[in-house]
């Protein structure tokens, strides 16, 4: 079975496109070809995520990623000669009552749609999934809407996938560089407890169901349940907000993290002690805006000491800035493995699981991994390459939910018309 996987939830334009194939005993899949375009250079200059910026960007991406992805590929969902072609007539018409149906909600997507006159010949994909949330609701509407309008156009089921388990099923991808190759889910010791760590999201998830077979193959439906989380800011916020003050680019974490490795790797220690917030609370909840606010006043007070008022801007050293972005970050690192720890306790899961964007900063791997070592447990990481959005994560996660769902490998039990964008807000 081919999977085409569509994800827009924040600032990333991805897709995706895997085979599966599954029998009793086992659960196979190869990446055909995965995709990703960062929109994030573009939304640099707002300091953060500008969701009507991102909607129109996701607009005009798609279309020109699935071309990209069907025919520079040389793989076997390229059209061949026998593959049904739609007729001008059918296809303008699918795209108008499809537009009409959507009140104009997205004009932008529909012209690039019917300028694509390669989405006439249907291609060899049996399934489309597309993640409904959660994210941000004008990015997630768009590419819901494509997975639609592709799944009339071309009579392919569509199913809705969860983000946050997207990011679960990313620690669990093998090699996602091995295009072509057959592979299996790495296998996960169950119960798992799954830090969720991203730009919109800090989760504690209990992960009680998930494929873990020697081969891979699903028994049960994946199941979760939600044991602590961020009651502000999430974590990657944080990383943004607080790179924002230091004057450095957005998507802030990777710079921030930049500066404390050459902090550690100098000796630069911060003369700043910023807090650790809830980190001896009882529950498994994070708070991370008194960080940021810590930050914006240590910034502050160095300015206001610094006796230089006609030039107060220059009171902030580099040094200092380093030092700060180390301090940051141990401030995060040891927030999020006291928690891991405590959540390790509670629920005596066997492995631990990390995902999301902020899954990528090296100080944090380390402190969990240590953890891990500590508690005897494994640990699984998505690669760096999909620690951040992807479509890979979403089109493995439906073959999951697939495997289960139809053991004869047919999508024809899943339809299209319930899926909604689950939104959440975004404190940018
Ligand atoms: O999962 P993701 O790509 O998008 C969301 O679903 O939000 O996460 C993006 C977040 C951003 O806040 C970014 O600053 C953070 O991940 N991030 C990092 C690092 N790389 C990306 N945070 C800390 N250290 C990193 N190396
Ligand atoms: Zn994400």
């Amino acid at each position: 079975m081919n999977i085409l996987a569509i994800e827009t939830s924040c600032d990333e334009t991805a897709l995706a496109l895997i085979e599966t194939r599954s029998n009793s005993e086992s659960f196979e899949y190869r990446i055909i070809q995965s995709l990703v375009h960062s929109q994030a250079e573009l939304h640099s200059a707002y300091g953060g995520v500008f969701p009507s910026l991102a909607k129109r960007e996701h607009s005009k991406n798609l279309v020109p990623l699935l071309h990209k992805i069907l025919f520079e590929n040389g793989n076997s969902v390229v059209p061949s000669v026998d593959s049904k072609i739609i007729s001008d007539n059918e296809f303008a018409e699918k795209i108008s009552t499809f537009d009409k149906e959507i009140t104009g909600q997205n004009t932008d997507l529909i012209a690039s749609l019917k300028d694509a006159s390669f989405l006439k010949t249907i291609p060899n994909i049996d399934l489309i999934a597309v993640t409904e949330g959660p994210g941000l609701e004008p990015a997630l509407w768009v590419g819901i809407n494509f997975a639609k309008i592709l799944g009339i156009l071309w009579n392919v089921p569509v199913i809705p996938i969860d983000h946050m388990e997207g990011h679960v099923v990313g620690s669990l991808i093998d090699s996602d560089k091995a295009y072509g190759a057959w592979q299996t889910l790495k296998k996960l010791p169950l119960p798992s407890l799954a830090l969720l760590i991203s730009g919109g999201h800090t989760e504690l998830v209990s992960v009680e169901a998930y494929p873990c077979l020697p081969a891979g193959r699903l028994r049960g439906l994946p199941s979760y349940s939600i044991i602590g989380q961020t009651k502000d800011d999430a974590a990657g916020e944080a990383f943004d907000k607080v790179a924002r003050l230091l004057e450095l680019p957005y998507p802030g974490g990777p710079h921030i993290s930049k500066l404390a490795d050459e902090a550690r790797g100098s000796g630069i220690i911060s003369t700043v002690k910023l807090p650790r917030p809830m980190l001896k609370t009882a529950d498994l909840d994070f708070s991370f805006s008194g960080l940021k606010t810590a930050v914006l006043y240590a910034i502050k007070n160095t300015k206001d000491n610094s006796g230089n008022e006609n030039n107060a801007e220059t009171a902030i050293t580099d040094k200092f800035k380093t030092g700060l972005a180390r301090e940051f970050e141990d401030a995060v690192t040891e927030v999020l493995t006291t928690k891991v720890s405590k959540a390790l306790e509670k629920t005596d899961a066997k492995s631990l699981i990390i995902g999301g964007g902020v899954s990528a900063n090296t100080n944090i791997r380390n402190a969990l991994s240590d953890i891990c070592t500590k508690y005897q447990i494994p640990i699984f990481m998505p690669s760096r390459h999909i620690s951040g959005d992807n479509a890979l994560m979403i089109a493995i996660a439906a073959a999951i939910h697939l495997d289960h769902n139809n053991d004869s490998d047919s999508p024809k039990s899943l339809n299209n018309t319930n899926i909604k964008a689950q939104g959440t807000k975004r404190l940018m």
